[in-house]
């Protein structure tokens, strides 16, 4: 057993998305999340950027004494893991593989989509995780790079929000995917949105949901859960004044967060909190 927090980190706010899964399934776990918001998005970066980013982040969270460290971001997901499972000598979980591993679980036709931002999509890392476990199935991808801004404003079920999704998914439906994973961060908030474009006969796979069993099996196996008698405590850092991340952040996790603190990662210390 061990007492020692889950390391969660995202470039900003989205990765709440998949904190409050895994509090949901393992409620008595402590976390300490890290949202990049001073460099947010990660989506348009380059990926050595990002794996720059992603580097720095692991090392700030490394200091706060975690068990396990879950890469919430799908971009740094995509271009980062290798990199911080060389540097870490800690479980390091990205969401990519999870995700894919339910789509080839949930296909029946073999013929699945993916939709995430412009870097995750570039990096074929969906594709390439689905080939592995599933070599035939036929994958189609798409960047919705609109979809970030229209899930942070919580414009998630209007006509812009609508008429957007339309443009973004007519392609997949006219290829007649069965199965859609939501590739990013931000997606689930436009779930219902993107179930009802996509139709009944499609399946949704939440990357979110699928990382949060891989943790809980993760530290199951190793022995590292907490009892669950406990209740977690959750702490949040953020490289940005908090105002933006509270206000979206709420919306977010589907509750309220607690306290959130500014830390400068320049700092040599990991983090100098203000
Ligand atoms: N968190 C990012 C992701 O899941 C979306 C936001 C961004 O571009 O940084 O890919």
């Amino acid at each position: 057993m061990s007492w020692q927090a889950i390391g969660i980190f995202d470039s900003g706010v989205g990765g709440l998305t998949v904190l409050r899964e895994i509090v949901r399934v393992l409620p008595q776990e402590d976390t300490v999340y890290f949202g990049d918001t001073a460099r947010v998005p990660y989506g348009t970066k380059s990926p050595e950027t990002v794996t720059r980013y992603a580097g720095e982040i692991a090392s700030f969270l490394l200091k706060r004494d975690i068990k396990l460290l879950v890469v919430a971001c799908n971009t740094a997901s995509a271009v980062a893991l290798p990199s911080l499972k060389r540097q870490l000598s800690i479980p390091v979980v990205g969401v990519i593989e999870p995700g894919a591993r339910r789509a080839t679980e949930v296909t029946r036709s073999g013929r699945i989509g993916v939709i995430g931002t412009a870097g995750t999509i570039r990096s074929s890392a969906y594709t390439r995780a689905i080939k592995r476990l599933m070599p035939e199935a036929e994958v189609l991808t798409r960047a919705c790079p609109l979809f970030v801004p229209l899930a942070e404003e919580g414009w998630t079920d209007n006509q812009v929000a609508r008429l957007t999704a339309q443009s973004y998914l007519q392609e997949l439906k006219d290829a007649a995917v069965d199965t859609l994973v939501l590739g990013c961060t931000h997606y689930p908030l436009l779930k219902p949105l993107i179930a009802e474009i996509m139709g009944p006969q499609v399946s949704l796979v939440d990357s979110a949901e699928e990382t949060a069993r891989t943790v809980a099996a993760i530290l199951a196996d190793k022995k590292l859960l907490r009892p669950e008698a406990e209740k977690g405590n959750h702490h949040y850092y953020v490289s940005d004044i908090p105002a933006g991340f509270i206000r979206v952040g709420n919306r977010f996790l589907g509750g309220r967060l607690g306290d959130v603190y500014q830390v400068s990662l320049d700092d040599e210390e990991g983090g100098a909190e203000r």
